[in-house]
């Protein structure tokens, strides 16, 4: 199988290596950008991948929603096989790429953009064949998952380790998307489509970790939790599916604390498997590009699709799951969250515990609070 590659970048140059590596498989070109061609397999134009009658496969791994919506279709409508690591053009357009791929009769999988080399999608659509999916998530940001561990474990600074994440090679070009939990929203997206048939567009909600200070690492550690961001997809009896991503306080000895560095863990539970969990890198050159020839050699056996035949676009109702939170406020503020319990304060700040109240209510109301320009942290506090 020959395959061109869209992007040259850190995931880019390793599945070049791979496939040049792999039994079975052609690199093919690779797409740059104009005035990159610096060696005969690089090409600046599209339509050299698109007429090359020779490529049968094409690997995009550039990021970002245009040009690659553009560039898939193009590759999708010449009757190439279609595989991406690009979360954001899944989750914003994947549904019309699977219906142009159907059309097409060529495959169209995405492994790589969640859970990086984990093969969480692919094992999500087997189950989904012969189990009913209950819930779907886990800590699916490499580059927060390797900020959060620094800060806790050596009690290193947010901007230090954000810039080692980005030195790495885990985090975004961009490296907002990673810390305000919009990469890991998109990925969670993604897996309610595999799991459901619903891609959410909507209702949608994700709270990150760059509200987070040393002074509230110290805090939370004092009193036995440890921090991870986690997204949540769950389906409700009327079918509607939610979809979040926020900071969690957990007791020491969940399976989520033990997740170090960048590495992921992408959890569904099945009605009948009940709980499974796959741990490994969700981010990094050789292991995102690994989930890539994964997707690659699942096509040489006749794999062609991960969303399911009647799969949508849909909504989020994040009303319906609740928990307690943690957060810390300016003083002046409390009055505006149900508190239950008052865990510390000081002159200026309150540290507490919320009632029970739902995903939307808390994001919404820290949501109010920031626009009247107060500073705020908050997590979730699962129930040992
Ligand atoms: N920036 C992403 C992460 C890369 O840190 O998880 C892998 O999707």
């Amino acid at each position: 199988m020959k395959v061109a590659v869209l992007g040259y970048g850190t995931v880019g140059v390793g599945v070049y290596e791979m496939l040049q590596a792999a039994e079975g498989f052609e690199a093919g070109p690779v797409l740059v950008r104009p005035g990159k061609e610096d060696k005969p397999f690089k090409v600046s134009s599209i339509d050299a991948i698109t007429g090359d009658k020779s490529v049968d496969a094409v690997a995009e791994v550039m990021g970002g929603v245009e040009p690659a919506f553009t560039y898939a279709l193009a590759s999708i409508r010449a009757g190439k096989h279609f595989v991406t690591s690009n979360k954001a053009l899944v989750a914003a357009k994947g549904v019309e790429l699977f219906k142009a791929a159907r059309e097409a009769g060529v495959a169209f999988l995405f492994s790589a953009a969640c859970g990086g080399g984990v093969p969480f999608l692919h094992n999500l659509a087997r189950a989904r064949e012969t189990d009913s999916l209950l819930s779907v998530g886990g800590i699916l940001n490499g580059t927060t998952n390797y900020m959060l561990d620094r800060m806790q474990g050596e009690g290193m600074d947010y901007a230090e380790a954000l810039k080692e994440a980005q030195k790495l090679g885990y985090a975004e070009a961009d490296p907002t998307a990673d810390v305000t939990g919009l990469d890991a929203l998109r990925k969670i997206m993604l897996a309610c489509a595999v799991a459901w048939g619903t891609l959410p567009q909507e209702g949608l909600l994700n709270e990150g970790i760059d509200s987070l200070t040393a002074a509230d690492v110290e805090d939370f550690l004092s009193r036995g939790w440890t921090c991870r961001l986690i997204a949540g997809g769950s389906l409700a009896d009327d079918d509607s599916v939610a979809a979040y991503v926020e900071p969690v306080l957990l007791s020491r000895g969940e399976a989520e604390c033990a997740v170090l560095r960048n590495n992921n863990l992408a959890r569904y539970v099945g009605q009948n498997s009940g709980l499974i969990a796959m741990i490994g890198q969700g981010a990094g050159r050789y292991p995102t590009a690994s989930a890539v020839l994964r997707d690659l050699s699942g096509i040489r056996q006749g794999e062609c699709a991960m969303f399911p035949p009647k799969v949508s676009n849909g909504a989020a109702n994040n009303s319906r799951e609740s928990h307690v939170y943690y957060v810390r406020l300016p003083k002046e503020a409390a009055g505006s969250l149900p508190l239950q319990e008052v865990l510390a304060e000081d002159d200026d700040l309150v540290r507490a515990l919320t009632e029970k109240i739902s995903v939307k209510q808390m994001h919404e109301a820290v949501a109010a609070l920031r626009t009247e320009g107060n500073s705020v942290f908050f997590a979730a506090v699962r129930e040992a």
